[in-house]
């Protein structure tokens, strides 16, 4: 049962195990990412039922580029395929979808597809997913202090706060629990300065796997954890 003190507000999800489920069944690894789209929706669709503000979803990291050229393409294709098509299910569960990572490494079509659905979904009520796309946490550290930089912040001043402030989504509150599936026991470059004191999940469920019962459990878990953010509890 899910003890509605605790809650975590913010939620990442690093959503591995897709080529390796599809490789399981004799498949393509492609066919893997079509299933972890699936999940994706079942999963935001659960999460937004039990009241989680925040919902980061990790998509495709800087480095996923090293994959092949069919691997990277079809992904890519998804992305631009169901964004929009889409856009009926975050209406009805009145998501507002937002985007973190290096838009500028993106193909501009796929940029801009995120942009404009982003805009579309902009002020809903209900949860904010964040897609994280060509995200990388050391990239989103460097664009900050870039951005920092050209906005002409003065060297000597420069502390956690001010660095913050240049992140992708300032206003997002850091993540309270961060979850991977698939077993992995690494961050592989997520979140890096926001998940500094996020409590940390693995499932062994390979991400097309996933329910609302795996969401529930990683919760559950979450509220198990006793927070000490350094101090003594
Ligand atoms: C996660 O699944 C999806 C992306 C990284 C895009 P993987 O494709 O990494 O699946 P495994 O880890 O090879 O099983
Ligand atoms: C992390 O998974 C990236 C995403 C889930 C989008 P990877 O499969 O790329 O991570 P590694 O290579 O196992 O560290
Ligand atoms: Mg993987």
């Amino acid at each position: 049962m899910i003890n509605p003190g605790g809650f975590p507000q913010h939620v990442g999800i690093i959503m591995d195990g897709n080529g390796r489920w599809a490789e399981a069944r004799g498949d393509r690894r492609t066919q893997g990412h079509l299933a972890g789209l699936q999940a994706a929706k079942r999963v935001v669709k659960a999460a937004a039922g039990m009241g989680i503000r925040y919902l980061t979803l990790y998509v495709f990291s800087t480095e996923n580029w090293k994959r092949t050229a069919e691997e990277v393409g079809f992904i890519m294709g998804l992305v631009k395929q169901y964004l929009r098509s889409e856009l009926e299910f975050y209406r009805e569960n009145s998501i507002w979808l937002r985007y973190a990572g290096d838009s500028a490494g993106l193909p501009p079509d796929i940029a801009a597809e995120i942009k404009s659905v982003c805009n579309e979904t902009a002020g809903a009520d209900g949860i904010q997913v964040i897609l994280a796309l060509n995200y990388g946490g050391r990239n989103e550290i460097v664009r900050a202090v870039k951005r920092a930089a050209l906005a002409g912040e003065d060297c000597s001043a420069i502390n956690e706060a001010a660095i913050a402030r240049y992140l992708d989504n300032p206003d997002v509150p850091d993540p309270d629990l961060i979850i991977r599936s698939a077993g992995e026991w690494r961050t592989s470059n997520f979140l890096l300065w926001e998940g500094a004191y996020a409590e940390y999940y693995v499932s062994s469920v390979l991400w097309p796997d996933w329910t609302e019962a795996e969401l529930a459990l990683a919760i559950e878990t979450y509220q198990k954890r006793k927070r000490k953010f350094g101090g003594v509890s």
